[in-house]
Parts: structure tokens; C-alpha cells; sequence
């Protein structure tokens, strides 16, 4: 990569800036990108790059789309900013009445935050003052299953997977909580009694410690991209409900129609007490998240002391994110994104099969717009990364995953040429 041909000052930004986790003292190359738009990234020297990624899940409508566009430009020239203390705006009241209206009926009750990280914080929150407003003070720990991934956050961290999930690192420090094992049911295979033993009788033990399960739905992502059944969330569901637990369902990575349902949770038909959904909100425009919950437990929260939900973040309810969010979810609204994902799923079975012919592949999987293939041995970053860039395609694997989860938009051309890219580098690996 021609690196100082760049008019990106690149190696200020190797000496000074911190990429997601990596070293500032011996960094791997970043590529400058210029522009984005439809599902291609423009890279400086000029080279497209077909998006693989959405940017995390994020850009399910592609990049630099008029409407989207259109929407912030038009809150720009309203107001940009204004404090949610005391205040409130359209932009708000609009993308909380469409939230409602999407979400199960029985969430009603709604928290803007700026990250999904803060979101899950949240979500804890809630559950903990629920109990504390009840007077169920040792009721105060988190029960979740390994494999997950909830954020970067202390509490979002603290119910991350212990092994992958830092907490060596940071033991001593960050809150203690119980892990079941992962959820061991493929999405396909039903739940049998003893998939649940294990998070039954942690539940059956300490559930007078435990507030809440919090748990992905259906695909546990960071973590592992593994996609479960959703018997076991109904199961769940009835466990929680008998030991007085409550269930809180991250969907920040899956909301928004990525696994073929607006929320993962629809597969199971479960509602859990409380939700947070980020990401895909905004169509990858700008940071926004929200948590909702019951009339329930928001009223307890609001009964007890100090009868007030403790967070109140500065950019809470942002009006350009809410505008560009709530244009994002009409637009996913006018068109049958069903289709568009089932398409995208099928694009993507056809495209990543012939991956499990390689010896280098241990599994192939895919639901909806998510295709990912797990290797037997982890990738090298700066030559699996180079190597994809030279192919035209944007695709970041990690650890011992290759995965794509493109834009609903992307067309079977840039599909083929994503799928193709993928089959030939994990082939190539030797
Ligand atoms: C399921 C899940 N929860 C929470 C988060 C954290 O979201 P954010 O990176 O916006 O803080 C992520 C991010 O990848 C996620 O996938």
C-alpha cells in the first residue's frame, strides 16, 4: 500500500492515534479512506472496496444514501444539539413512538444512550434498581452465558466471555458475575432438557443473588458468531419467570432485520423484560443506542428510592442521530428488507459453501444477512487484511472467524465478489 502518497497525515495517526485494539507502538497498517458510498469504501490511491462489514453491523442501508442523508441535513439546519435535561424534541418523541411500535407490545418504556456499550450499562442499571426499589437488595448480580459479547464498558465487560472477555486483565476491578455454558443447540436442532442444566442450576443456586440474564439472542456475535436455537430462549424465558429473575435480550448487533427478523427475539416469540438496540439504529450514520422496558419494572424503578432512574447522559437523544435513525427505520419500513435479506442469505449460503472444501475450514454458517466461515487456526491480521483489500473487498476477520454481514442494499454482483474473496484467501492460507 502506497502509504506516502497519502494526503491523510498516516504516520501521525501510527504515532498518535489508537485503532480498536491494537498497539500504538507497533501498529499494524490502517487504510485511508476518502469516501463511502452505496456498499464501496474509496480508499485514497483510489481502489473500491466492496463493503463486507456494514461497519459492524451498522450500515445496513450502504453508505451516503439520499435519504439518510436528506435527514440529517434537514435536523442539521433545526438544531444539531440540545440537552435532554428538561428539553425535549420531535426527533426524540418520533424515533421513541417508531421504537414502541416495532419492539413487543410490552416494551414501552424507553432510555436513549449514546453507544451500545452504554446501553447494556443501562439495561444493568435498570435491573439492579428493580430489585433495589422491591427491597430485593442482594439481588444484585448477572447471570449470562459464556461466548457472549456485550460491549467494552466495565458492566457491559464484566458479562463479556471470561476468557475472551478481558477479565483476567481487569480482576479485582471489574464486578463478578455467574456464567452458564453457551448455549449448545444449533439454531436448526431443538432445545433438549439438559441444553438448560447448567444455567438451571446456577439459576437454582444463587438465583436470590441474581437480577437479571442478559443474553445476545439467537446469534451471539463478538463472541463467537454462533447462532442458537431459539427453543432455548423460550426456556429461558419459563426459567427466568420461575426463579424471578428478570431477562434482558441484547439485540445491538442483530436488531434491525439482520438475522431475517426485525429482532432476533422474533424467532423465539420471547419478550424479555428489557432491550437494548444500537448500531443498525442509525444506519451506521451516528452513535445511538436505546434500552426499553416494561410499564413493570418501570414503575418499580420509579416507586422506590430515589424514584428516578439514575443515568443521564450529556448527547442523550442526539436530534441528528435520532433524525438519521428514524428516517433509517422508515426506509427499512418501505421496502420488503424480507426479501432483501433472504436474498442476501441465500447469496451468501451459495457463495460460502464451496469453503467447506478447504482443510483450513472447521464450520460454515449462515442466517440472514450473517455468513461466516470458522477457521481451524487463527488468521494472521496483516496478511489475511492485505490480502482481502487487494481483491476489491472490505472483510475483517478475527480470531478464527471470517465473516461477512453486508449491506441489505448490496447487489448479487459485489455479493459474488465478496463470497469469491472470502473462499479464495481462506483457501490460499497455508
Ligand atoms: C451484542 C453487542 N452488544 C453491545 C455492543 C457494544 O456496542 P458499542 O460498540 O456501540 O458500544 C456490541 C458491539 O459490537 C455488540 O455486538
Amino acid at each position: 500500500m502506497a502509504l506516502h502518497s497519502s494526503s491523510i497525515d498516516l504516520d501521525f495517526d501510527r504515532r498518535h492515534l489508537w485503532h480498536p485494539y491494537t498497539s500504538i507502538t507497533a501498529p499494524l497498517p490502517v487504510y485511508p479512506v476518502c469516501g463511502a458510498s452505496d456498499v464501496f469504501l474509496e480508499l485514497e490511491d483510489g481502489r473500491r472496496l466492496v463493503d463486507g462489514m456494514s461497519s459492524w453491523w451498522a450500515a445496513i442501508h450502504g453508505y451516503n444514501h439520499p435519504v439518510l442523508n436528506r435527514a440529517i441535513v434537514t435536523q442539521l439546519q433545526r438544531m444539531s444539539h440540545v440537552m435532554f435535561g428538561g428539553l425535549t424534541h420531535e426527533p426524540a418523541v418520533t424515533l421513541a413512538k417508531q421504537l414502541v411500535a416495532l419492539t413487543p407490545e410490552p416494551l414501552q418504556k424507553l432510555f436513549f444512550s449514546d453507544s451500545g456499550s452504554v446501553a447494556v450499562e443501562v439495561a444493568i442499571k435498570m435491573a439492579l434498581q428493580y430489585w433495589a426499589a422491591l427491597g430485593q437488595t442482594p439481588k444484585n448480580r448477572l447471570l449470562t452465558v459464556r461466548s457472549g459479547y456485550h460491549g467494552d464498558t466495565f458492566a457491559a465487560m464484566s458479562v463479556c466471555d471470561p476468557v475472551t472477555g478481558m477479565h483476567s486483565l481487569f480482576k479485582g476491578v471489574m464486578p463478578e458475575h455467574y456464567f452458564a455454558e453457551a448455549p449448545a443447540p444449533r439454531f436448526y436442532e431443538p432445545c433438549q432438557e439438559e441444553d438448560m442444566a447448567d444455567l438451571r442450576q446456577r439459576l437454582e443456586r444463587h438465583h436470590r443473588e441474581i437480577a437479571a440474564v442478559i443474553i445476545e439472542p439467537i446469534v451471539q456475535g463478538a463472541g463467537g458468531m454462533r447462532f442458537y436455537s431459539p427453543h432455548y430462549l423460550c426456556r429461558l424465558r419459563e426459567l427466568c419467570d420461575d426463579y424471578k429473575v428478570l431477562l434482558i435480550f441484547d439485540e445491538i448487533a442483530t436488531g434491525f432485520g439482520r438475522t431475517g427478523k426485525m429482532f432476533a427475539l422474533e424467532h423465539a416469540a420471547v419478550v424479555p423484560d428489557i432491550l437494548c438496540v444500537g448500531k443498525a439504529l442509525t444506519g451506521g450514520y451516528m452513535t445511538l443506542a436505546a434500552t426499553l422496558t416494561t410499564e413493570t419494572v418501570a414503575e418499580a424503578i420509579c416507586s422506590g428510592n430515589p424514584g428516578l432512574f439514575m443515568h443521564g447522559p450529556t448527547f442523550m437523544a442526539n436530534p441528528l442521530a435520532c433524525a438519521v435513525a428514524s428516517a433509517n427505520i422508515r426506509l427499512l419500513c418501505s421496502y420488503d428488507w424480507q426479501a432483501a435479506v433472504q436474498r442476501l442469505e441465500f447469496g451468501l449460503r451459495q457463495g460460502l459453501e464451496p469453503c467447506r472444501d478447504s482443510c483450513n475450514v472447521a464450520d460454515v454458517r449462515v442466517l440472514g444477512g450473517i455468513g461466516v466461515v470458522e477457521l481451524h487456526h487463527p488468521v494472521d491480521m496483516g496478511i489475511i487484511q492485505k490480502q482481502f483489500v487487494d481483491k476489491g473487498v472490505w472483510v475483517r476477520p478475527f480470531g478464527r472467524l471470517v465473516y461477512l454481514m453486508p449491506p441489505y442494499i448490496i447487489r448479487d454482483k459485489e455479493l459474488i465478489q465478496l463470497t469469491t474473496a472470502v473462499c479464495d484467501v481462506v483457501e490460499s492460507i497455508s
